[in-house]
């Protein structure tokens, strides 16, 4: 019996779940094939590209991904580093990110935050940090593309700062910039390191070096030599100092240097995440705080999957598990409806291929086989039920009113939007008095549409357009106090009810919601709601 625990332990303590944050173009695509070459999980680093040049994605499973060369489901990467196990959330890497985005962040204990040092802090970065922030979940800062002269790193650290007000604490320093960005100051270690012939597709190679490095001295000349030590100085005197209770707490972030593209800092990386990134913690539920090593097991959906593979019509329910060890074949407790589910079918995914897992355990993603009684968010439990902080529903940016072209198909489009909104694939609103007109759809990112439209199509044989409308904030409203008739101009449905009958109010401008907000004092005005918490129909 101890040796079983002691094995679970083992196995949870080396597991590292995290997940990339960046906005689109600042390298994540690169990053990500160098973490799998560097755990030697490919051997070519260019096959998880997804970009418009015909190569493929790994988690291209969908028509539309295949059509439109980008990748809009998100999986797991695994690979193995310093004897850790490392599970890379994918998450969508397109300018259009969607809800499942958001989703995956529930799944992961810790996030690499790509900046790009030409362009600094960017929107969809802001929008996933503040997502992290939200959850508590610690980050470790990665300012990429060193290799091109991009902003000054002081400057780069006080924009982090002053943008997305988390104080930061250089884990390493650059050498040099742009064409000369030539290693590292490890500032933890107080090593200095040379990179060494790197190129695409191998490792790169390192060699230490000291402050009187004769070839760095060559390259920088005098000046920046000085320059460099005098900035290293500085930071001992004047910087953050790193603080690993506060990392662990999400209020303070270590940041590395480093250019994915040439394999540059991507070992210094590597080699401290590991050791930063905490494994499986405990994860608050319904039944008080629940330690990873427990050894029964539990986990939850993250994340639904419907079609992946269009030969066997099927749906995988993405499990994030939170404790134990989860074996084939066991019986769980399905939270939601009381019921007993055998985990019969059980997939894992690398690169393009599947394969059936037989164990895992806790900080393991695994895809279950789904026959249509999961939704996000549904717990599954070996022993007590308990229920894990639920996956919020994000406040949409993007609304549209759909138009159905057969009205005989209204049927199929209300089964299809039912199964669309209970995967998170977009949200549903009706109009407050006037349920059986065409619903108004809202995403987080407009490419959710397209895949509504998309799928729609394809498994449910109807034909949608859509009419955009002018909305981009959405509040979900409790309390009471709010007159709805009067806050909504004539001919214009801004006050809408979910699929669970909750209210919301749309905004076209931050504006209007903010004036909305300080006339309702006695209002609350939601910006992410839990699923299923809330039943309060609109009046
Ligand atoms: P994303 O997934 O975050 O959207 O970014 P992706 O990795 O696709 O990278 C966006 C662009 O930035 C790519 O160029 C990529 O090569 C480049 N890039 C990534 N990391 C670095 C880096 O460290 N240094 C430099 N200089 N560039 C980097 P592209 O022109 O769009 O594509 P490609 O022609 O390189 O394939």
């Amino acid at each position: 019996m101890d040796e079983q625990l002691n094995r679970l332990r083992a196995e949870i303590a080396a597991r590292r779940t995290f997940a990339i944050i960046s906005h689109p173009d600042a390298g994540k695509t690169t990053l990500t094939e160098k973490l799998l070459l560097y755990g030697g999980a490919l051997h070519v680093a260019g096959s998880v590209r997804s970009r418009g040049d015909g190569r493929q994605t790994t988690s291209d499973w969908m028509d539309i991904e295949r059509q439109r060369g980008i990748s809009v489901s998100s999986s797991v990467l695994q690979f193995e580093y310093a004897g850790r196990q490392m599970n890379l959330l994918d998450t969508p890497g397109h300018n259009d990110f969607s809800e499942d985005t958001y989703r995956t962040l529930a799944a992961a204990d810790t996030a690499i935050m790509l900046i790009d040092c030409v362009k600094g802090v960017e929107p969809q970065t802001i929008k996933l940090f503040q997502v992290c922030r939200m959850r508590g979940i610690p980050i470790v800062t990665f300012v990429n593309k060193l290799d091109r002269d991009g902003k000054d790193p002081f400057e780069l650290l006080d924009e982090i700062e002053r943008v997305l007000g988390i104080p930061c604490s250089p884990a390493n320093w650059p050498i040099g910039f742009g064409r000369s960005f030539v290693g590292l100051v490890d500032r933890w270690t107080r090593s200095l390191q040379v990179f060494q012939g790197s190129s695409g597709s191998r490792r790169g190679e390192m060699r230490p070096a000291s402050w009187d490095d004769a070839e760095l001295l060559q390259i920088l000349g005098q000046s920046q030599m000085d320059r460099l030590r005098d900035d290293v100085a500085l930071l001992d005197t004047a910087g953050t100092p790193f603080d690993r209770e506060g990392f662990l707490a999400g209020q303070i972030t270590p940041v590395f240097f480093g250019s994915a593209m040439t394999n540059c800092g991507l070992e210094p990386l590597l080699d401290h995440f590991v050791d930063l990134a905490p494994a499986p913690r405990t994860r608050m539920t319904s039944a008080g705080p629940l330690a990873a090593d427990e050894p029964a097991f539990s986990g939850f959906v993250f994340k639904i999957q419907a079609n992946m593979d269009p030969q066997h019509r099927d749906r995988i329910a993405f499990v994030r598990i939170c404790s134990g060890r989860f074996v084939r074949g066991m019986d769980v407790q399905h939270v939601r409806t009381g019921k007993t589910l055998t985990l019969s079918r059980s997939v894992q995914f690398m690169a393009q291929t599947r394969t059936v897992v037989d164990e895992a355990f806790s900080g393991d993603i695994v895809g279950l086989w789904d026959p249509g009684v999961l939704r996000i968010g549904d717990s599954l439990c070996e022993a007590q039920p308990l229920e894990f902080e639920g996956i919020p529903r994000f406040s949409p940016e993007h609304f549209v009113r759909v138009r159905l072209h057969d009205p005989l198909k209204r049927k199929q489009l209300k089964k299809g939007l039912e199964q669309l909104s209970e995967e998170g694939a977009v949200q549903v609103f009706y109009d407050r008095q006037r349920m059986e007109r065409d619903p108004i759809l809202g995403a987080v990112g407009a490419l959710q549409f397209e895949v509504v439209e998309h799928r729609l199509r394809g498994e449910y044989g109807v034909r949608i357009g859509f009419d955009r409308l002018p909305y981009r904030f959405a509040r979900w409203i409790e309390g009471d106090g709010i007159d709805f008739d009067q806050l909504e101009l004539p001919g214009r449905q801004s006050c809408v009810v979910d699929v669970e009958g909750r209210p919301l109010v749309l905004f076209e401008t931050e504006y209007l919601l903010r004036r909305t907000e300080e006339k309702y004092q006695s209002v609350t005005f939601i910006s992410a709601v839990q699923p299923g918490r809330s039943h309060r129909a609109a009046a």
